[in-house]
């Protein structure tokens, strides 16, 4: 598949990370199908991208006209066989666990064109290892975006050891196409480049407060207006989702081993359902 050929996208998943590409997809010009597993979860999703397209023509970056027209190219599923059947490309934003990805590519692999591409919105999975669970590994790579995709300018493109030249040309051509600055990342390594930076950052800002030895507010304040960053360590943890977060250390400590095991501040607050943003409360409450 050539980037010139791609018109129809499916994402498969509308959470955070769902919702967001498939909005950023839409808004420029593709068909887009969101599918998920409940009607909830679509109805979500697609209220959530409404929400942020009218956000972005409430402060003039686009027109209502534009706004209105990039909702109406989203198409909201349940039917997988639906979602994939005709289209180009898959992009799959689906819980961070090895076993329900592979389950979701096992699946698609039955109903997608031969000739469609899957990107994987994974934050730190081995591509390589998803890619053998379909009949395409070649036409499989990373397409990682960052939380909130709709203003993050970066989409890592990442390769398995079997991905195409082709494949990995169409995928950065399609990140452009949606304004965005792809970073060819060629080893396929546990976080890629960013999360295995700035994950641990977030990790160890926890263990500082879990061991008494700063306050959330303290780590954050320094993190924000010292280091620079646009969102102190804490809120960063609430804006991509604790769980998410926790994910990615867990297989990272189960890859690379000790220096990444998780904070049990942030395993606590994952039972907790304090997730973040997402869920209305995480570090800080947001209801
Ligand atoms: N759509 C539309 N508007 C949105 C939005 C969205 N998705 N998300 C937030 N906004 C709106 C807010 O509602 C708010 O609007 P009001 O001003 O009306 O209240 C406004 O945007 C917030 O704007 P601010 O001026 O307060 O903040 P900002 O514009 O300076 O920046 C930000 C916001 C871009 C999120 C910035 O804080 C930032 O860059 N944060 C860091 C985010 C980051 O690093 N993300 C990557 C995380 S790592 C990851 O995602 C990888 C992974 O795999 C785990």
């Amino acid at each position: 598949m050539d980037f010139e050929d791609i018109d129809t996208i499916a994402v498969l998943g509308a959470g955070n990370m769902g919702h967001g590409i498939t909005e950023v997809a839409a808004l420029a010009g593709y068909d887009v199908r969101m599918r998920d597993i409940k009607d909830e979860f679509v109805q979500d999703g697609y209220d959530n991208i409404e929400w942020s397209l009218n956000k972005l023509a409430e402060k003039d970056q686009l027109s209502q006209d534009e706004a209105d027209a990039a909702l109406d190219r989203v198409t909201p599923l349940v039917d997988v066989e639906e979602a994939v059947s005709d289209v180009d490309v898959v992009i799959e934003a689906v819980p961070e666990k090895m076993d329900i990805k592979k389950d979701v590519y096992t699946e698609v692999e039955e109903y997608a064109p031969e000739d469609a591409i899957f990107a994987t919105n994974t934050s730190s999975l081995s591509i390589t290892e998803l890619s053998e669970v379909t009949e395409r590994p070649e036409q499989f790579c990373g397409m990682h975006f960052f939380n909130p995709p709709v203003r993050m300018q970066l989409v890592e493109v990442i390769s398995g050891a079997h991905s195409s030249d082709d494949t990995l040309a169409a995928i950065e051509a399609l990140a452009e196409d949606f304004e965005k600055t792809p970073v060819r990342v060629r080893k396929d390594s546990p976080g890629f480049i960013v999360n295995r930076i700035l994950v641990p950052l977030m990790n160890e800002a926890a263990w500082l407060v879990h061991t008494d030895e700063a306050t959330v507010a303290e780590v954050d304040s320094t993190t924000k207006f010292d280091m620079g960053l646009p969102m102190g360590s804490f809120e960063l943890s609430d804006q991509v989702g604790n769980d998410v977060g926790l994910h990615v250390l867990e297989y990272m400590h189960e890859v690379l081993g000790e220096p990444y095991a998780p904070c049990p501040l942030l395993e606590e607050k994952v039972e907790n359902e304090e997730l973040g943003k997402k869920s209305g409360k995480g570090f800080y409450d947001y209801e």
